[in-house]
């Protein structure tokens, strides 16, 4: 007799995305598939010299077992680092996860019971479809320009929906690349409170804005103190993971008292706490003060990688492709018009691509419902300036 797994796995399937990866290994592709942060990027020297003084100056702490809540000289440093964004939140007012994955999941564990309706943007990260799925939502979706969710939109949904929460990427989304206007930000505060409905904010890319003098809109979670009684409404997710490292598994989540005590009770029962070891050598890190240099770093060479794929795109596809130029983040998010008569199927143009050696993710995955098959993403973080002007020469030779 076959095994009996749990029925919870009927609503998910494994990523049409990681079937696409199989392909990757072929020699000699340019991948702009990926969703993760270029290895040749990390600070190899300033973690290690944070993994070291972790070790040196409190060894118990960094090896021992520890509090689910997370390690406390670590919680100290991330409330300063979201001062420094203009987010006021003590210590003890957010909890340490493993990668904002986790925050996610035990956001879906406290709040979503099957059947319950879950607002997503369209399109959205797989992984929270996924995942919110798993735990039996039923998943709407709003959709989204090069602004951000479409509020008014956002509104006529929640009004019949009535969903146990809203979850967003506001800022530089994956895999939109959008940002949130910043009236827009408010209206979502509005909306949260009107409704009283929680609103995730889901905020791994917000530091990678490229121009330095123009940083996005703050946050929905800092506009919150210009919209008495909302603050409590919003739960925010950050994560080490796109501008230090994703293999620390270091991220957190901030969020009103009862809603983090109940995600901390989910995580003691998941994995206990996070490694006390990546905890400690993040909060060096942080103590250290290489952040401001290392996120100066990322932006000059992302924002540069981003604005040679955008050139390379009009030049090569032309009017066969539509897209936004990101601000910031990773990805570019993209749309075959079928012009002069070419591919309009994103799926189809991937096969294409691979056949000429080039990898992109198709968009339709993203959707949790009504997809648009004719878009896609590129991720332009993990190949140099030179192979972004191979690989987009290839994808116009593919369509
Ligand atoms: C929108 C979004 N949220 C969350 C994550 C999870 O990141 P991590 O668990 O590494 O913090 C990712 C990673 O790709 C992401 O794109």
């Amino acid at each position: 007799m076959p095994l009996q797994f749990a029925t919870r796995l009927d609503n998910v399937e494994t990523s049409a995305i990681r079937e696409l990866f199989k392909l990757l290994g072929k020699p000699g592709i340019i991948s702009f598939a990926g969703g993760f942060p270029d290895s040749a990027m990390f600070d190899v020297a300033g973690i290690k010299e944070a993994a070291d003084r972790a070790l040196a100056e409190d060894p118990g702490g960094a090896l021992q077992y520890g509090a689910t809540e997370g390690y406390e000289p670590l919680r100290q440093q991330l409330a300063a680092f979201m001062a420094s964004k203009g987010v006021e939140v003590k210590p003890d007012g957010l909890i340490v996860t493993t990668g904002s994955q986790q925050a996610l999941d035990l956001l879906g564990k406290t709040m979503i019971s099957p059947g319950d309706k879950v607002i997503v943007e369209g399109p959205t990260f797989l992984a929270t479809i996924q995942c919110f799925r798993l735990y039996g939502a039923d998943l709407v979706s709003a959709p989204v320009d090069a602004n951000g969710v479409d509020t008014e939109q956002l509104e006529k949904l929640i009004a019949q929906h009535k969903p146990k929460f809203v979850y967003l990427i506001p800022t530089f989304g994956n895999p939109s690349g959008a940002m949130l206007s910043l009236e827009r930000r408010k209206k979502v505060l509005e909306l949260a409170l009107k409704y009283q409905t929680l609103v995730v904010e889901d905020d791994p890319y917000g530091d990678l804005y490229f121009t330095p003098d123009a940083p996005p809109p703050p946050s929905i979670l800092s506009l919150s103190e210009d919209v008495p009684g909302s603050r409590e409404w919003i739960a925010h997710c950050g994560s080490m993971s796109k501008v230090l490292s994703p293999g620390l598994r270091v991220g957190w989540l901030i969020a009103q008292p009862e809603l983090l005590a109940k995600a901390t009770m989910c995580k003691q029962f998941s994995d206990a706490h996070t490694s006390t070891f990546a905890q400690a050598t993040a909060a060096q890190y942080l103590k250290a003060g290489r952040m401001p240099a290392t996120l100066a770093n990322v932006r000059k060479v992302y924002g540069e990688r981003a604005r040679v794929m955008g050139q390379a795109l009009a030049r090569e596809l032309g009017d066969a492709v539509e897209f936004t130029q990101p601000q910031g983040g990773l990805f570019f998010w993209a749309r075959l018009t079928g012009a002069g008569g070419k591919v309009k199927d994103a799926g189809e143009f991937a096969k294409k691509a691979i056949e000429q050696g080039v990898a992109f993710v198709p968009g339709a995955p993203f959707y949790a419902e009504k997809p648009d098959v004719s878009t896609f993403r590129l991720s332009f973080a993990t190949a140099d300036v030179g192979k972004i002007e191979e690989g987009v020469g290839r994808l116009g030779k593919a369509l």
